[in-house]
């Protein structure tokens, strides 16, 4: 389909040409929405310095040449020269028309389709995953969903921490436990980990045989590689099942742990060397990539290989980018990882450039964001202190949002038959995944944001469950129109209220939104397009009687609001997040 903004670019296209020459073709027009006007053109304020014009001036030349007789009802220059445009309502109800024909709503496909590697969740082998892995997976993957949807090859990399010294304190605590429990012992991991850990302290001799078994692991020995693979396997057990109740398209092909990469790390530190950008420093190898300076000026080294001979963290992400660019052939390859770890990864850009991997058009973006807090603004904590593990957290989340869909079941109007108890179960379930991706995913992603059970599970405001119960009462109106034997096919849709319009074009944003996200990497992009568009029906709905209405604005009014319900659907299907039919 075309959107409103091709037509009208079309048109500012010939404009310019007629009053500046064939030179200013394929100017963009920054048509924005605007409270004053359908939408708004900054063409003459960012033209200013080649067409020579002060903007008001300019504005005028170019809403003079505008041909928009059958788009616009009015034109008119304001402010310091936007060219504001009021268009023909025929001209709104035409295009919200082939946006219902639409299967894409609107959504264009990626003009460049490009492979990218979305490195997100990478969570720690041995240690379970916890509320603060929680934002990681939550964003990385609604982006990877986003991505996909406007034809971009996504390749899911699940950088887990897989390898490295405590491996050998946990392969030789899993030894002390002995054949058979080994299953039992590590279902629990942080358990299984805090007992090692405590092992590894208390005994100088346990420390010995960890540090043994750490080289015998790194030699390649079969015997620790099997114990090791067991820790791996029992570890990746319980993150798909994190991963599944939540939603999460992470697969276990996607994974892409720091072990992958071991047979890459001497090559990687030797063609760094060869290319004479790895220099020896205080007995480790380093590489000390411009522009970042510590403490006293001295630059910060990017350690490459330890004074032991051992490798680390960076050289293992060395070795990744490398292979994301190379072998997988990204050109874009975005981390989704904490703030706190935004200078090393700056860092190994700037080594993968100047090793010459990371070249233009590839690019490498940081997804950074900030922590979950708990209600008193510290980091998010258990009563007993420790980290809040997931699967408890979502368990809560069922918990608390079956009570939420009870008490609403209960308040069912005339006709409206309430829901089955394993309908109330999955739209408990649904509703509490939507209350803790969509309170992560609105928020500024680079903020901290406070956990708060009764904030994200509001149905009013713009939290997840609002959008759902707005989607879900638009179906129920559809099942009564349904019911009544009124057709939802093509109907002719026509804006005559203002609220009709408005609403309209609402919905006609849909794929700007997607793409705004697409380019920003901010999902809270989308989360306020859904929730603008939510209010935006709501009012319409409080204003334009639909079902009551004569029978043409009613045939129009209902295409309308089963747009309304496509758009919602679709829209937190991007983010992950599920649109029940009835809740
Ligand atoms: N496992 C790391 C952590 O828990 C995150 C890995 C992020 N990805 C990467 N390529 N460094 O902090």
């Amino acid at each position: 389909m075309t959107t409103i903004q091709q037509v009208l670019a079309e048109r500012f296209d010939r404009a310019l040409a007629k009053v500046y020459g064939p030179e200013l073709a394929g100017a963009d027009p920054l048509l924005r929405r605007s409270d004053h006007a359908d939408f708004q053109s900054n063409i003459a304020l960012s033209l200013k310095k080649r067409t020579g014009d002060n903007p008001r001036d300019g504005a005028a030349k170019i809403a003079q040449a505008l041909d928009s007789a059958d788009l616009c009802d009015r034109v008119e220059v304001s402010g310091p020269g936007f060219i504001n445009l009021h268009l023909k309502a025929s001209f709104v109800a035409d295009v919200v028309g082939q946006l219902g024909a639409d299967p894409r709503l609107g959504v264009a496909l990626a003009a460049r389709p490009e492979t990218v590697v979305i490195d997100y969740s990478s969570p720690n082998i041995a240690k379970e995953l916890h509320a603060g892995h929680l934002r990681s997976t939550v964003i990385g993957d609604a982006l990877a969903r986003t991505l996909e949807a406007v034809g971009h090859r996504v390749v899911r990399q699940n950088h887990l921490g897989d390898w490295g010294t405590p491996f050998g304190m946990l392969i030789e605590h899993l030894l002390d436990l002995g054949e058979g429990v080994g299953d039992k012992g590590v279902a629990d991991l942080n358990e299984f980990y805090r007992a090692a850990r405590e092992k590894f302290d208390g005994s100088p001799d346990f420390a010995e045989r960890a540090r043994r078994r750490v080289v015998l692991l790194q030699g390649g020995d079969a015997p620790t590689l099997e114990l090791w693979q067991r820790l791996v396997d029992e570890s990746k057990r319980t993150f798909r099942a994190v991963y599944d109740r939540l939603g999460i398209t992470m697969r276990d092909g996607d994974a892409a742990g720091e072990s992958l990469f071991n047979s890459r790390l001497e090559p990687t530190v030797r063609e760094l060397t060869d290319k004479g950008l790895a220099v020896e420093s205080e007995g480790a190898i380093c590489v000390f990539p411009p522009g970042f300076k510590g403490k006293e000026g001295k630059p910060v080294p990017l350690i490459i290989r330890k004074q032991d001979g051992g490798y680390g963290y960076a050289t293992t992400d060395l070795a990744a980018i490398r292979y994301r660019l190379h072998d997988l052939g990204a050109t874009r390859v975005i981390y989704v990882v904490g703030a706190p770890q935004a200078q090393h990864l700056t860092m190994v850009y700037k080594t993968a450039e100047l090793a010459g991997w990371l070249v233009p058009p590839a690019r490498a973006e940081h997804v950074a964001f900030g922590s979950v807090l708990g209600e008193d603004g510290k980091m998010l904590k258990s009563r007993t202190g420790e980290s809040v593990k997931l699967m408890e957290l979502l368990q809560e989340g069922d918990d608390r949002a079956l009570a939420l869909v009870r008490e609403k079941n209960a308040e069912r109007g005339e006709g409206d038959e309430p829901l089955s108890e394993g309908e109330l179960a999955a739209a408990a379930h649904a509703v509490a995944i939507a209350a803790i991706k969509y309170a992560d995913l609105s928020a500024d992603r680079v903020k901290d944001y406070v956990f708060s059970w009764a904030r994200m599970l509001a149905t009013i405001g713009n939290t997840g469950p609002y959008l759902q119960y707005a989607h879900a009462r638009n179906r129920s109106i559809l099942r009564k129109a349904a019911a009544q034997g009124l057709s939802l096919e093509a109907a002719h849709i026509t804006v005559e209220a203002p609220e009709e319009r408005a609403l309209a074009l609402a919905l006609l944003s849909f794929g700007g939104a997607v793409h705004d996200v697409v380019a920003s990497l901010e999902p809270h992009r989308l989360c306020t397009y859904l929730y603008d568009l939510a209010s935006t029906y709501s009012t319409f709905y409080a204003k334009c009687p639909v079902l009551k209405a004569e029978p043409a604005a009613r045939a129009s009014r209902l295409a309308l609001v089963a747009l309304t319900a496509r758009v919602l659907a679709q829209g937190l299907g991007l983010l992950g997040i599920e649109a029940p039919e009835r809740m």
